[in-house]
């Protein structure tokens, strides 16, 4: 293990003790484009971040907002009773898109884009790029640097480094969260979604000095396909406790907890990880069932799940992953090609 021991507090005090500072019940898991209010649009991004954006135009979340408009939506929209057109339904927008306030309405201002999955950045733009007068990223103090990075995360930048939430991010739109638009809609349950394919392949944007479009580190990966294994298990269980009936919906959740559960069983026996064998004991203490009075304990497992991942990225664990590199995708399997410039 690699990493700040000494730093490190339990997941669950953590929540707790922020609950009670805050008097607040357990907040859901981040949506890094949740408020409306402080979104700017790709365009504030594209002049600093030129091959960023020129990833992001080839990209399918660039066209997200488009298939709103194909004939499959209309039967959506009428199994949700929208009236509206899609891509004015907060039902679809939350995902098709990038929302964006404006005046009293929200408005979609481009497919899924940039704050999407790094936060509205209303708040953080400004402070995120400024290295302190007269210095550049070379020359800016370390200490400069912690303060920069803190401030633009306390105003709700998400840092590709900060694994599990950014995992939890995509998940947010990748399993659908909604019984109704899947079972009488015919809308996905949810993608096929495996993170380390789905992030490696068309979406990739990792630019180095040498301007190079990097796959990410052997060791990243590792932990991209650990987290999101386990963040997929907390999607399941999570959705799952919103189900009511047997359907597509239900059937495709309990599915994608049980793949997820044999993927984290054949993790745990390659790499000896302790959050692994908790996550582990707190799914199995759940029933994968849609009934009424299972979902206290479906939304416990969830939560647990959530802060045992958490854990799990906080500790950096690095060589003692090395015995999974034969579950880890190959670029064959990437989804779509890494954009070169
Ligand atoms: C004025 C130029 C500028 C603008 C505008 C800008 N950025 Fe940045 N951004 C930077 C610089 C410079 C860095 C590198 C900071 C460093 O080296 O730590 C950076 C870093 C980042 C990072 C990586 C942070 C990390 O964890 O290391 C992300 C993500 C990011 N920007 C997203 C965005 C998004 C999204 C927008 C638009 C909403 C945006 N930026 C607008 C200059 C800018
Ligand atoms: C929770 C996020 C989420 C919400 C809410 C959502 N979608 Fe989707 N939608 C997706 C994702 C992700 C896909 C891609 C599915 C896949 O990978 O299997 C998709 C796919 C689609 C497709 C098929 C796209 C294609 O390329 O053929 C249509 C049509 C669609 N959605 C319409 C809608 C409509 C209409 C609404 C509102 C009633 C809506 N969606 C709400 C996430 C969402
Ligand atoms: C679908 C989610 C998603 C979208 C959309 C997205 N990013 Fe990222 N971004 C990521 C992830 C994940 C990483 C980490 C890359 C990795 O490890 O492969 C990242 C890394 C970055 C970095 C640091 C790496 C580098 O190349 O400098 C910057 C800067 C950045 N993104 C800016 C942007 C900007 C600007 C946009 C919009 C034009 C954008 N991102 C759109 C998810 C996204
Ligand atoms: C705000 C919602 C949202 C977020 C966050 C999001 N996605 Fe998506 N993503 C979508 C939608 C909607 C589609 C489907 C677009 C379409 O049908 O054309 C999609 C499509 C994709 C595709 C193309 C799939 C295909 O079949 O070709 C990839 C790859 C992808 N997403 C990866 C990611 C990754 C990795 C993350 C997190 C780093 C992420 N997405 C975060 C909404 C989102």
């Amino acid at each position: 293990v690699i990493g700040h021991h000494r730093l490190f507090v339990p997941a669950v005090l953590r929540v707790s003790a922020l609950a009670l500072i805050l008097g607040l019940a357990i907040a859901s898991p981040l949506f890094a484009q949740q408020n409306p209010g402080k979104i700017l649009g790709p365009d504030s991004c594209k002049d600093c971040h030129k091959q960023a954006a020129a990833v992001w135009d080839h990209t399918r979340h660039a066209l997200s907002r488009d298939v709103l408009a194909k004939p499959e939506a209309q039967r959506i929209k009428t199994a949700k009773a929208i009236k509206t057109d899609a891509d004015e339904s907060e039902a679809c927008t939350s995902c098709h898109g990038t929302p964006k306030l404006d005046g009293k309405k929200i408005k979609l201002v481009a497919g899924v884009s940039c704050e999407s999955c790094h936060g509205a950045a209303t708040e953080w733009i400004k402070v995120h790029s400024n290295f302190g007068s007269g210095k550049t990223a070379a020359t800016e103090a370390p200490e400069h640097r912690d303060e920069r990075l803190g401030a633009s995360m306390a105003a709700g930048l998400l840092r590709p480094s900060n694994i599990y939430r950014v995992v939890q991010n995509c998940l947010q739109c990748h399993t659908a969260p909604d019984e109704e638009m899947v079972n009488a809609g015919g809308h996905s349950a949810g993608s096929a979604f495996e993170v380390v394919a789905w992030s490696q392949g068309m979406i990739r944007h990792n630019y180095g000095p040498d301007g190079q479009n990097r796959e990410a580190s052997v060791e990243r990966r590792r932990q991209l396909y650990v987290v999101g294994q386990i963040a997929e298990l907390e999607f399941a269980l999570r959705r799952l406790a919103t189900a009511t009936a047997d359907g597509t919906y239900s059937q495709a959740l309990i599915k994608r907890a049980q793949e997820a559960t044999s993927a984290l069983k054949k993790i745990e026996a390659a790499a000896k990880v302790p959050e692994l064998t908790a996550i582990l004991k707190a799914a199995a203490s759940a029933k994968l069932a849609t009934d009424v009075a299972g979902r206290p304990a479906l939304l416990a497992a969830a939560e647990t799940i959530s802060g045992a991942g958490q854990d799990f990225v906080d500790l950096g664990y690095a060589k003692e992953l090395a015995g999974i590199d034969a579950m880890l995708p190959s670029p064959e399997n990437y989804k779509g090609t890494p954009y070169r410039q």
